[in-house]
């Protein structure tokens, strides 16, 4: 099959890009484009040519696998290819069934015309890979659909339902039949003698792009965008399309694209985009095992918790029961998701007939047996063993033969949970994030007894939820909580010998994480922290700070009551010179001798020991591979995505400096901040994580 197929329908010449899964533009798929276009432009008996896709796909864009290794650039490039559009002198329009992204679409803005089907999807999402889009796409977008749409569209990357660019001029027509309506477009411009509509000379729309649109929408998304080079070379690139004549615009949209392709931040994000997709792969898992279908669910609990996981089964269109202790437990859990909805709509971001669906699809009810019809049940109550299995007890009576019962537990042991049932093989955690209709990340963790189907099930229901699932072994804390420990307690250390709160959290957010961990511990509850910490036994050699529990002793319990770290006015966190004070008295009473502590260390402080844990849950095979912490943290913990996650980063900065880190931490820290052993071997042998692939099944604790 070419990756091309080039057939003549009366005057039209239709080429069609048939290169599966997705007629990605890798090398053949050019080349045969560009034959297609030369026999076509040559051929008397075609009088206009449509471009289009097959399988309901015009073209998800570039290769990814050819960006970082150059192919890409291999002629006949995507700009070769559009320079002998733009040259031919026929009629030449895009039929776009399906998807066209990034530059499957700068191809098809490339064309005279383009008509969509009904389910055509457009747009460029290449910021999510921290690059632009480097064959004309910002330049050919704006000149079609105005600069404020184009830095919308672009800096997002979302995608353009066919009504939406219809709107925008996108997309010119959206038809039934897309290929039809372009042939018959086509031949008519053709007779007609249509002037041909080139993208790259309309400017029209390019007036709108006023010094003020910039400078706005600069400081609209600058928070969202810190720190990132591809949205802030995007603004740029479109501004140069208002501003510069369309040559040098063009030119400078390509010095960008080479500028963000060989930058630290691409090669990050596209870590993250393989890391993604490679943690769907499970060791001992055969590929042919099927998940359990999921047509009914069930959780316990209507907390924090429970209500995000109930909410993020109505949304995947899967009916929920949600069961509580009391009917008035109930009823105040039912009414946060009531009001979770309707801030949604409030802020356009979910239409209320959609809203109105989720949430009919939540069924509140007070009795195990309404249960009986889930093909999962989630448990979401409280953080006690005692409690859960007492739960998990009841819950395997009521529960279908073939159900999996689940944990939300963020710390306890998923093999005593199961223990507690008959069917151990059918237990497993899926432990999501607060809040847990929102967040990406679902750790699932295996218990030794799990089952291939537990666990593939519940790795096929994190994407139908809308997930990004990673699979953990069963120990405290899992991945990412236990990772954490060291990085919260670094953080009162630090504060202990001469930082400040405020000084502590700059470092962090200039690093890349929304919030600081200390102005993270004042949002979740410094109570809260608290019990978790006085729950945990510690080894006696560990360094331990007063801190948090001063603070909570103070009253200062964060964000609810208006003071922890720091003071708040709403939602802004103000200094409080009362904290340094009783930061300050820790620091007299330890008998430390405050100093100034220059940025670089805290962030390594706080970082290198989160990434020793790493490799120590590594090497323990409590994750299966270093990219798995890469995405927990990513998608859980805001570690900046552009960074590439912890492992990524401290691989990219050096494993030595870690060993370095830890070495002069230990002595007075504990045991526990020793260098881990993997690290010091791969340091030493000046080795990458990848390296330390284990092909274990996770499950055991070390
Ligand atoms: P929560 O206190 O907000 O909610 C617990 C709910 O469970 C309460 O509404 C309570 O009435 C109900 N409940 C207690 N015993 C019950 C029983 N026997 N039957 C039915 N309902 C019962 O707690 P939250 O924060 O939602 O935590 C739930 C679980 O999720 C815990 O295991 C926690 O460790 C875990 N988790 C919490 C996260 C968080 O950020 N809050 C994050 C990830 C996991």
């Amino acid at each position: 099959m070419p990756a091309v197929s080039y057939r003549l329908e009366s005057e039209v010449a239709v080429l069609s890009i048939a290169h599966p899964p997705v007629n990605a533009l890798s090398l053949p798929v050019r080349t045969a484009l560009m034959e297609g276009l030369t026999r076509a432009s040559a051929d008397a008996a075609v009088a206009a040519i449509v471009l289009t896709g097959t399988g309901g796909t015009f073209s998800s864009g570039a290769d990814i696998h050819e960006i970082g290794s150059g192919a890409a650039l291999t002629s006949p490039t995507l700009r070769e290819l559009q320079s002998e559009m733009e040259a031919t002198p026929k009629p030449l329009v895009a039929a776009i069934d399906g998807i066209a992204f990034g530059g499957g679409l700068e191809i098809a803005l490339t064309c005279h015309w383009r008509i969509g089907s009904r389910s055509a999807r457009v747009g460029l999402p290449e910021v999510k890979l921290g690059l632009l889009p480097g064959a004309g796409g910002t330049q050919r977008f704006t000149r079609l659909a105005g600069p404020a749409a184009a830095l919308e569209a672009i800096t997002s990357g979302a995608a353009l339902g066919a009504e939406r660019a219809l709107e925008l001029g996108v997309l010119d027509a959206v038809a039934d039949d897309a290929l039809a309506a372009a042939i018959d477009f086509a031949r008519q411009a053709a007779r007609e003698r249509l002037s041909l509509r080139v993208a790259r000379g309309l400017d029209e729309r390019l007036r709108e792009g006023t010094p003020e649109l910039f400078s706005e929408f600069r400081r609209r998304i600058a928070a969202k965008a810190r720190g990132q080079l591809a949205p802030a070379r995007i603004i740029d690139s479109i501004e140069a399309a208002c501003t510069l004549p369309a040559e040098e615009a063009f030119r400078l949209e390509r010095q960008y694209f080479l500028e963000c392709r060989d930058s630290p931040q691409r090669r990050a994000l596209t870590h993250v985009f393989f890391a993604e997709r490679e943690a769907r792969r499970i060791p001992g898992i055969p590929a042919d095992t099927e998940p359990l279908p999921i047509r009914q669910a069930a959780v316990i609990g209507a907390g924090t918790m429970g209500g995000g996981i109930a909410m993020s089964f109505a949304n995947a269109g899967i009916p929920v029961a949600l069961l509580e202790v009391s009917p008035e437990a109930l009823e105040r859990g039912l009414q946060v998701i009531r009001r979770n909805y309707a801030a949604s709509v409030n802020r356009g971001s979910l239409d209320a007939t959609r809203a109105d669906a989720a949430l009919a699809r939540i069924h509140g009810v007070s009795d195990y047996a309404a249960l009986a019809g889930a093909d999962i049940v989630i448990e979401a109550v409280f953080e006690d063993l005692n409690v859960k299995r007492e739960v998990f007890a009841r819950l395997d009576k009521v529960a279908a033969p073939h159900a999996i019962l689940a944990t939300n537990t963020s710390t306890l042991d998923i093999d005593l949970i199961g223990a507690a049932t008959s069917r151990p093989g059918q237990v497993v955690g899926t432990h999501f994030f607060s809040p847990a209709n929102v967040m990406k990340l679902l750790e699932n963790v295996r218990g030794r007894e799990s089952s291939a189907q537990t666990i593939a099930t519940v790795m096929a229901l994190g994407r139908t939820l809308g997930k990004i699932p990673v699979l953990a072994g069963n120990c405290d804390g899992f991945i990412g909580n236990r990772m954490l420990m060291f990085y919260g307690s670094e953080a009162e250390f630090l504060l202990e010998e001469g930082a400040t709160p405020e000084q502590i959290d700059r470092v962090m957010e200039g690093f890349g994480f929304a919030m600081g961990p200390l102005a993270v511990r004042d949002l979740a509850g410094n109570d809260v922290g608290f019990l978790i910490r006085k729950g945990r036994r510690l080894p006696a050699d560990e360094r331990w700070s007063p801190i948090l529990e001063r603070i909570v002793a103070a009253g200062r319990l964060g964000q609810k009551s208006g003071k922890g770290f720091y003071r708040y006015e709403g939602r802004t966190r103000i200094v409080d010179p009362e904290v340094n004070a009783l930061i300050e008295g820790v620091s007299r009473e330890l008998g430390i001798r405050r100093r100034s502590i220059p940025d670089e260390e805290i962030l390594e402080r706080l970082l290198h020991p989160l990434i020793n844990e790493g490799a120590r849950i590594l090497d323990e095979g409590i994750a299966i591979r270093a990219s798995d912490i890469d995405v927990v943290y990513v998608y859980g913990y805001g570690f900046p995505a552009y960074k590439g996650g912890p492992m990524f980063w401290a691989e990219q900065s050096g494993l030595a400096r870690v060993v370095e880190t830890m070495r002069r931490l230990a002595p007075t820290h504990g045991a526990r901040w020793r260098p881990a052993p993997l690290l010091e071997r791969l340091s030493a042998g000046n080795l990458g994580f990848g390296a330390a692939r284990s092909d274990a099944n996770p499950g055991k604790c070390g």
